[in-house]
């Protein structure tokens, strides 16, 4: 029976029932519901509804029933129960009979259901800060094993200049430092209980609501009944800390992929991260980074279609706030599985030195190094980088690298050229120039390594 049959004389039609009903996704909150109903009766014997003997009875019920819950979710689902809050309710009444009915006193669903909302978004920014770690330390163990693969860095997809694979790693852990203070800023917004908050205007029991939102694991409880029951920031938050973290995580894929490509074959991807395929036998295809990518799309899609739903709505509760739950949990899920995704795309994963180190040596990624050495021979930047641009056509035209030319042939661009400027163009001296805080220098790629093996332990 539903919860509010009392005013109706009419069943609701089945197909309305479907639509409306809400247990085939919230049931995921069920451990949440019943833990705010424990801390709810506990409230309830401070302004005298509840006897201790009687809230001690309804405790230990809804203990047995998170223990039965958390053997067998799925059990919820069999029922047809409206949504977890009847459900709970429904399972506590069926325990201790008519006392079950007590709970609700002085208590709405839409306080209920925001406190749990809250509570869950807690439990689940856990599970991303710890994946965003195991994530970051696959990619810093990933650097310090490749401080010495040098490969070619790119700007619109062009080789550029050189960098090192180590550096590239821990360019996405600082994308991924962004992630984890992000999250734990939206958590230390969310950390507000709006229970006993009521329907909308605020609970008619005098109840000491800091002190409950202490009990659930709140710093505090929110400010205006209103806002505690219509407010959703915090599933937005998260929604656009997963649209980020996505895109990065996608950014990362891509690149990967690219570097796994027959064209640049700069890495090898394990076999336990790529997929055959049906018809081509030589295929081995990086399935687990595409789908990474391709899923960054669901999870716009959900933050984009929450802020759609929240809208215009007027205050306090609408139905429409109901939609909240599927786009959130379906976007964090997808964002906590493509973390362990991404870190085992990295475990087994083969950087083939050899072939970086020549790509980097194509593609004239040390030209800069040509134009920053006519510069300290007294040449201004802009007429150095012009020289360099010729130069780099004339060596194009003899398909050879720039240190390819003979002296002579430098010489015709720029008189003040000497032997002193081969090992300026070697690889080794175009990396240990970038030696300024951030740059690909050897020293200050392992002092990054070192910082965040020290953030991370
Ligand atoms: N299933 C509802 C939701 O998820 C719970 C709150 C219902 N409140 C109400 N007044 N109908 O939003």
């Amino acid at each position: 029976m539903a919860l509010w049959g009392g005013r109706f004389t009419q069943a609701a039609d089945q197909r309305f029932k479907q639509f409306n009903d809400s247990l085939r996704f919230d049931y995921r909150l069920a451990a949440q519901d019943i833990v705010g109903s424990v801390a709810w009766s506990k409230a309830l014997v401070t302004v005298g509804v509840l006897s201790a003997d009687e809230q001690q009875r309804l405790e230990s019920a809804l203990n047995a029933l998170l223990k039965e819950v958390q053997a067998n979710p799925q059990q919820i689902l069999e029922s047809d129960a409206e949504d977890i809050h009847s459900w709970v309710e429904s399972k506590l009444i069926e325990k201790v009979g008519p006392l079950g009915k007590k709970l609700h006193t002085g208590r709405s669903r839409n306080d209920q259901v925001a406190t749990d909302l809250k509570l869950w978004c807690k439990e689940q920014a856990e599970l991303l800060l710890v994946a965003i770690h195991d994530l970051q330390r696959a990619l810093v163990a990933t650097a310090q094993a490749n401080q010495d693969a040098v490969m070619p860095g790119y700007t619109h997809l062009q080789r550029a200049q050189p960098v090192t694979f180590a550096h590239w790693c821990m360019a996405y852990v600082e994308m991924l430092a962004r992630d984890e203070s992000r999250l734990q800023d939206a958590v230390k917004r969310l950390d507000v209980s709006p229970l006993g908050s009521g329907a909308l205007a605020g609970t008619a029991y005098n109840i000491d609501r800091d002190q409950l939102a202490g009990w659930l694991g709140f710093a505090s409880a929110t400010r205006n009944s209103l806002d505690s029951v219509s407010d959703r920031d915090h599933v937005l938050e998260l929604l656009c800390g997963a649209a980020i973290g996505m895109v990065h995580l996608s950014r990362f894929a891509e690149d990967l992929i690219f570097f796994n490509s027959g064209e640049a074959g700069f890495v090898e991807l394990s076999e336990r991260v790529t997929s055959g395929s049906s018809l081509m036998p030589q295929k081995k295809n990086p399935d687990a980074l595409e789908l990474i990518r391709g899923k960054c799309g669901r999870v716009q899609g959900a933050m984009t279609g929450m802020m759609m739903t929240l809208k215009g709505l007027p205050l306090a509760y609408n139905k429409d706030m109901q939609e909240d739950k599927e786009g959130l949990f379906d976007a964090l899920d997808t964002w906590l599985d493509c973390l362990h995704m991404a870190a085992l795309a990295l475990d087994g994963i083969q950087v083939r030195r050899q072939r970086c180190q020549e790509a980097a040596q194509q593609g004239y990624a040390n030209a800069t190094e040509l134009a920053d050495y006519l510069v300290a021979k007294g040449i201004p930047f802009r007429e150095a980088h012009h020289i360099v641009g010729e130069a780099v056509v004339e060596a194009i035209g003899q398909a050879k690298p720039l240190e390819g030319l003979t002296l002579a042939q430098l010489q015709k661009f720029s008189q003040v050229i000497a032997e002193d400027v081969y090992p300026v163009l070697s690889l080794a001296s175009c990396l240990e120039k970038r030696c300024a805080k951030g740059g690909v220098s050897g020293p200050q790629v392992a002092q990054a390594i070192e910082d965040a093996h020290k953030r991370l332990d």
